[in-house]
C-alpha cells in the first residue's frame, strides 16, 4: 500500500448532536459538553456537528437551556475545530415550511453565533427546498468570509433510487452552488457493496467533496464505512465509542484505527481519543442506569433492514401503539408502512415524512379501514405543501383523502403561502419576550416550547435580581 497515493479520510465527531440524539433522546445539557470541548478541540477532526432541530427543541423544551447560548459557549472553547449543524432546508430548525426571510435570518444567526457548516436536507428531496437556505449561506460566506453550505442528499430505497438519480441529483446539487455533499442515511439502509457503488458513482458526477451520514441500527455501518472509504469518500460521521452503535454512528476510535497506515490514515492520535472516550464513559453508566439510554437502542435492529424503516421511527411507533393498548398491531403497523409510503410516492423517511407515514399507517390499522381518516399533515404531503416527491401519489388514495382539492407543484414555501415576509409579524407577536434577536427565530420555529422558556428565563432573572436587591435601600444594583 505504500505506493498508493495518500487520501486521508476526514472524521466529524457526532456526539454532541446525532449520538446523544440518537442514544439519548437529545438530554444531554451543555455542562455535560463544556468541560471536553478544549481537549476535543486539540483533536484534529474534520468537524464536530453540534446542533439541529432535536438539540434545538430539547435544549429549551427539556433542559431549560437557551441553544444560542449552548452554541456560543461551544464556539468560545472550539477555537481550531469547525461546528456543523443540521437543517431541515424550508422548515429551519420547526416542522413547516417558513417564508425566505426567516430563513435567511436564521442562517445569518446561526454562523453569527459559531457554526461554520449547514447541512441542509429536504424530507422529499425536493432540491427547490434546500434553495434558499443555499443562497442564504453563500451570502453570509461572501459578508463574513465563513459559512458552507452542505447538501445532504436524504437516502432511501425504491424503484425511484437508482444510481442514474443520485448521481442526477449530484450534478444538480453543484450546480445549485452547494460546498460538498453529503449522502444521509438516517435508517442505516446503506450496505457495504451499495455504499461502494453510490460513493463511485458520486465521484464520477460531481467534483464536490463527499461526507458519508449513518447509524448503527441494522449493524452494517462500520462495513459500509470502509467499502465507502475505499471508494473514495471524504469524510464519515463517527461518535467517540461511549456514545457509539446502535441507532447512534461507528466508533471513531475503531474507524480511525482501522484505517491507521493505509493511504485513508486519518492522521488522529488513538491516546487523544481515548481520553475523550474515558471522559464521556462516566456519563453514559449514569444514562444506563437513570433510563435514558435503554438497551433497545444498543443493538442490533434487523427491522430496520427489513422494513426499511428508521429506527427513530421504530421506537415512535412502539410508544404511539402504547398509549393506543395496541401493541399487539405492532407487526401489521410495520407492514402497512412501506405501502403507505408507496401511496405517497415512495418519499424518504426522515423528519417530517417518517413521523406522517408512520402516523398514517397506524390509523390505516387502528382503524380497520385504509384511509377511512387521515392526519392533517398527511392531507398536505398529499396535497403538495411539502414539496414534490419523485413518484407520483395514488390517485386513488388522493381521491379518498382529499377528493376536488386542489394540489400544488410548487415549491413548500410558495405552496403553503409563505411567500409574504414573516418576521415583522413573529416579532410583534413576541416582543414582550424578546432578549436578543435570536430569541424571535427560537418564537417563530417553536411558539410554544419558546414561551414557556422565556417565561422560565424571566422568572429565574427575578429571582437573581431579587437576591442582588439592596433591600434597606430599597433599591437594584444598576
Ligand atoms: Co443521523
Amino acid at each position: 500500500m505504500a505506493d498508493q497515493v495518500k487520501k486521508p479520510v476526514g472524521i466529524m465527531e457526532t456526539v454532541l448532536r446525532d449520538a446523544h440524539q440518537s442514544l439519548i433522546a437529545t438530554r444531554m445539557p451543555t455542562e455535560i459538553m463544556l468541560p471536553i470541548v478544549d481537549k476535543m478541540d486539540k483533536i484534529g477532526y474534520h468537524a464536530v456537528e453540534c446542533w439541529g432541530g432535536a438539540t434545538f427543541d430539547a435544549s429549551m423544551r427539556f433542559l431549560k437551556e437557551d441553544p444560542w447560548e449552548r452554541l456560543r459557549q461551544l464556539r468560545d472553547g472550539f477555537k481550531n475545530t469547525k461546528l456543523q449543524m443540521l437543517f431541515r432546508g424550508q422548515n429551519i430548525l420547526g416542522y413547516r415550511p417558513y417564508a425566505d426571510d426567516v430563513v435567511y435570518s436564521f442562517v445569518e444567526k446561526s454562523v453569527a453565533n459559531g457554526i461554520d457548516v449547514i447541512r441542509i436536507f429536504d424530507c422529499l428531496n425536493d432540491i427547490r427546498n434546500l434553495q434558499a437556505a443555499v443562497d442564504a449561506t453563500n451570502k453570509i460566506k461572501k459578508q463574513e468570509g465563513r459559512g458552507e453550505a452542505q447538501i445532504a442528499l436524504s437516502y432511501t430505497l425504491g424503484d425511484a433510487y437508482t444510481l442514474e438519480y443520485w448521481a442526477d441529483m449530484a450534478k444538480k446539487i453543484e450546480e445549485m452552488g452547494a460546498d460538498s455533499i453529503c449522502i444521509k442515511d438516517m435508517a442505516g439502509l446503506l450496505v457495504p457493496y451499495k455504499a461502494e457503488e453510490l460513493v463511485k458513482t458520486l465521484k464520477e458526477s460531481t467534483k464536490l467533496p463527499i461526507q458519508l451520514h449513518t447509524h448503527y441500527t441494522s449493524g452494517v455501518a462500520s462495513m459500509t464505512y470502509l467499502k465507502a472509504v475505499e471508494a473514495g469518500v471524504d469524510v464519515i460521521d463517527c461518535a467517540i465509542s461511549p456514545f457509539a452503535l446502535g441507532t447512534s454512528q461507528p466508533a471513531t476510535e475503531v474507524m480511525v484505527q482501522t484505517f491507521k497506515d493505509t493511504p485513508y490514515d486519518t492522521g488522529l492520535d488513538i491516546n487523544k481519543l481515548v481520553e475523550i472516550a474515558d471522559y464521556f464513559r462516566p456519563y453514559r453508566e449514569e444514562c444506563i442506569e437513570s433510563g435514558l439510554m435503554s438497551t433497545k437502542v444498543l443493538g442490533v435492529n434487523i427491522k430496520t433492514l427489513q422494513y426499511q424503516v428508521p429506527g427513530g421511527m421504530l421506537s415512535n411507533m412502539v410508544s404511539q401503539l402504547k398509549e393506543q393498548n395496541a401493541e399487539d398491531r405492532y407487526q401489521e403497523v410495520l407492514e402497512e408502512i412501506p405501502r403507505v409510503r408507496k401511496d405517497c410516492g415512495e418519499p424518504p423517511l426522515v423528519t417530517p415524512s417518517s413521523q406522517i407515514v408512520g402516523t398514517q399507517a397506524i390509523f390505516n390499522v387502528l382503524m380497520g379501514e385504509r384511509y377511512k381518516m387521515a392526519t392533517g399533515e398527511f392531507k398536505d404531503l398529499l396535497r403538495g405543501n411539502y414539496g414534490q416527491t419523485v413518484k407520483p401519489m395514488s390517485e386513488e388514495v388522493i381521491n379518498k383523502v382529499i377528493p376536488g382539492e386542489v394540489r400544488h407543484t410548487e415549491r413548500s414555501a410558495v405552496a403553503t403561502g409563505h411567500t409574504e415576509p414573516e418576521l415583522p409579524g413573529i416579532e410583534a407577536e413576541m416582543k414582550q419576550w424578546k432578549q436578543q434577536d435570536e430569541d424571535v427565530l427560537s418564537y417563530a420555529l417553536l411558539p410554544q416550547v419558546a414561551t414557556e422558556f422565556f417565561k422560565f428565563r424571566q422568572a429565574q432573572q427575578e429571582k437573581v435580581d431579587l437576591a442582588k436587591a439592596d433591600t434597606k435601600n430599597n433599591a437594584y444594583p444598576v
